[in-house]
């Protein structure tokens, strides 16, 4: 991947991810506000990860210990911005660790989640093919590029500079070239030139983007790669943005699955995060939510108004249905669910059949417990199951059943009542 590229020296990246994002209106650091389930800092982490990048240092600030606990899994440099004074300045904490780099640096903004691995390998490859460049930045044409830095060029084509929102004047603020907030760089020439920004009159920051005009002015040459689709550039920086990126992504999501010979009725009212995989044939019907990391088989139905949640896993030809929310649980093959239940922290074999209203009572107010209900077991319809219990193999609860804590429903037994009791065999009269 990118790291076999010709240039010598390899690749490390940093993440711009100090800012308070005072334009989400948030006590919330920006880079931790989520996009379908997950903190939009968590994307750009993976598609840096995912193109073979593993010099990563991110660069933090507002509230930067809530950020690096969020991510105290990943095996990154973290770097403080003590002062938040621009992009221009925030990469430049990063000089000590970086500026005798021997290879590229990509700098990206930690508030851009929806870029995606083949953007930036056509970013690198571009300032590859180019070795007398000593930037490249990734652009992109926007119909309403209002609030985006504008990229400037001279009549060749060649870009000249990047003029932010606040100082373009009118016909520039018409440009719709925008700086999408990617760069590759030469850390030898960008470094050191960091030293000669200015700060901006009206705010008092010091941009990144200034660079440009900087090295252009040195007779340096700066390359840009147009993205194909504006959707990847998107920047969060207002509630409104944040709720387009959950669209676009959910659609992503959508997209895939249905690449994949996934049936989903209605996409526009169901929720499936990106951890969720689904086999093929599989139907999911309105109003379905799946959160997390969920796994689902192939031929199976799920939904309407189904919940699925954190580390489930349905079998092939399972069935879930309607005001049924499953959590940690796995559902064996040929296994229904299939109204108005909760199972949670349980194991369930294949042909099992969990009757209407079924509860697992899982947590006693301090802790969980888990759940075993074996092959072709049949729990009858309001059954609770006080966890933990096991419901052995072709075992039967009746309805309404209240399965003490504790016990163990011995292979093809029948419980009834409250607490649960075997079925006495009725003597002959
Ligand atoms: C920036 C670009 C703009 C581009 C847009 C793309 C600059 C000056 N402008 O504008 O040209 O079109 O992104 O989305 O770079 N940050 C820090 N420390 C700071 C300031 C910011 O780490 O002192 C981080 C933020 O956390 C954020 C990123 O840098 O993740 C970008 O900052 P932001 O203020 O959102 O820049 P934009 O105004 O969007
Ligand atoms: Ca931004």
């Amino acid at each position: 991947m990118v790291s076999t590229l010709p240039r010598p020296g390899g690749v490390a990246t940093v993440i711009l991810a100090a800012g308070k994002g005072t334009r989400m209106y948030s006590d919330r650091p920006k880079v931790l506000h989520e996009i379908c389930g997950k903190p939009m800092l968590g994307y750009v982490l993976q598609q840096v990860r995912d193109i073979g990048v593993n010099q990563i240092y991110v660069v933090i600030g507002y509230q930067g210990d809530k950020v690096q606990k969020t991510f105290k899994n990943e095996p990154v440099f973290w770097v403080n911005q003590g002062e938040q004074r621009g992009t221009g300045h925030a990469l430049s904490v990063t000089a000590p660790m970086l500026s005798g780099f021997e290879g590229s640096i990509l700098v990206l903004y930690g508030d851009t989640p929806l870029i995606t691995t083949d953007i930036l390998k056509k970013l690198f490859e571009t300032h590859q093919a180019q070795p007398e460049t000593a930037a490249t930045i990734l652009t992109c044409q926007l119909d309403n590029p209002f609030g985006y830095g504008r990229v400037l060029r001279d009549d060749h084509g060649q870009i000249q500079t990047v003029i932010e929102e606040v100082e373009a004047t009118d016909d520039q603020k018409k440009i719709k070239e925008v700086n999408a907030g990617f760069y590759v760089f030469d850390p030898g020439i960008v470094y050191p030139l960091l030293k000669e920004l200015k700060p901006q009159p009206k705010n008092g920051e010091y941009y990144l983007t200034d660079i440009v005009g900087l090295l252009i002015n040195r007779g340096k040459r700066v390359a840009g790669y147009l993205a194909p689709e504006p959707g990847v550039c998107l920047g969060i920086n207002s509630p409104a943005e944040l709720i387009n990126a959950n669209r676009l992504m959910r659609q992503r999501v959508t997209e895939h699955l249905l690449s994949q010979g996934v049936t989903i009725i209605d996409p526009a009212n169901t929720y499936i995060e990106p951890d969720v995989t689904i086999g093929r044939d599989t139907v999911i019907y309105p109003f379905t939510v799946m959160r997390g990391k969920v796994t689902v088989g192939k031929n199976c139905s799920v939904g309407p108004f189904s919940h699925l949640r954190e580390g489930t896993v349905l079998e092939d030809y399972a069935r879930v249905g309607n005001f049924t929310e499953l959590k940690k649980t796995l559902l064996g093959e040929h296994s229904k669910a299939n109204h108005l239940s909760y199972l949670g922290d349980t194991v369930v074999g294949e042909e099992v059949n969990i009757g209407a209203g079924t509860i697992t009572a899982n947590y006693d107010g301090k802790s969980k417990y888990q759940t075993f209900i074996e092959d072709r077991a049949s729990i009858g319809s309001g059954t609770i199951l006080i966890a933990p219990v096991k419901i052995g193999k072709g075992a039967t609860t009746g309805a309404g059943a209240v399965v003490s804590k504790g016990q163990h429903v011995k292979d093809g037994e029948t419980v009834v009542g409250i607490p649960a009791e075997p079925l006495k065999k009725k003597k002959k009269k």
